[in-house]
């Protein structure tokens, strides 16, 4: 357990040796780097979330919580540790959480939530072959741990199937790796970054344009090279 330094809490895993969130704050990562920006785009009586991955639910959370008035959420979260969701109705939240305990045990207990404006579906398996079973969503929150230790949900094949499925929607990210933001460029995915200053950057990333600042990737090429993570064979 680690408390990040806006006060809300994180585990670091063991299995890949990393934090599940940054230490700048695991509740104003989840909001900042990604439910703020994604829900100032997307603007819809219906709107489908696709969690890349649920780990301790801070995205999934942090949406229902922000969930634009009048708006209906589907939001799908792949996740393969079955046991970490199981434990997390006992998890330390933010006290911003407390009005959603009832959802937080429904999925922790049921991995499923659902009410006239809500509906959590987490999965237990590999996101890898979930998304390949969606057909569209407006929100993509891509949140997996570092390619170094989670390279399959980093791959150009793995985007590949982002951009299927994400058509007019919008992906955010904390990364802003050369080699992801390549493959989304090389998709033809527009490459945006939020303007909030007390907060790394991230990568936001639609087909449309938005109005976010920008980022000139083009320009970076001429002084990198456009490498991208590959799916092992
Ligand atoms: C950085 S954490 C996600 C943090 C989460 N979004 C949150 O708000 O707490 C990454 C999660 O991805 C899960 N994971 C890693 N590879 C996966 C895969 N291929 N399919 C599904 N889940 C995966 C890990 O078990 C871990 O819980």
């Amino acid at each position: 357990m680690i408390k990040t330094k806006d006060g809300t809490f994180t585990l670091k895993s063991e299995k890949y040796n990393e934090c599940y969130h940054s230490s700048e704050g695991a509740l104003r990562e989840t909001l900042y780097k990604h439910v703020y920006p994604a829900f100032e785009v997307i603007k819809k009586e219906n709107i489908k979330i696709l969690d890349v991955c649920f780990g301790l639910g801070y995205n999934t959370f942090a949406s229902i919580i922000n969930r634009p008035k009048n708006t209906k959420l589907h939001i799908i979260s792949p996740e393969l540790d079955k046991e970490l969701v199981r434990s997390l109705k006992d998890f330390p939240y933010p006290r911003e959480f407390s009005k959603i305990k009832h959802i937080i045990k429904a999925i922790s207990e049921n991995f499923y939530y659902e009410d006239e404006w809500i509906r959590v579906e987490v999965i237990i398996d590999n996101a890898r072959e979930v998304i390949k079973s969606l057909d569209r969503v407006d929100i993509l929150y891509q949140d997996a741990f570092s390619p170094k230790v989670n390279p399959e949900l980093w791959s150009f094949e793995y985007f590949k199937e982002v951009k299927r499925i994400l058509k007019d929607g919008v992906l955010t990210t904390y990364s802003v790796a050369t080699p992801i933001r390549c493959a989304l460029y090389r998709l033809g995915f527009r490459l945006y970054t939020h303007s909030y200053d007390f907060i790394r950057k991230g990568t936001i990333a639609s087909f449309k344009k938005l109005d976010f600042l920008e980022v000139d990737f083009k320009e970076k090429l001429k002084r990198v090279k456009c490498r991208v993570i590959r799916d092992k064979r």
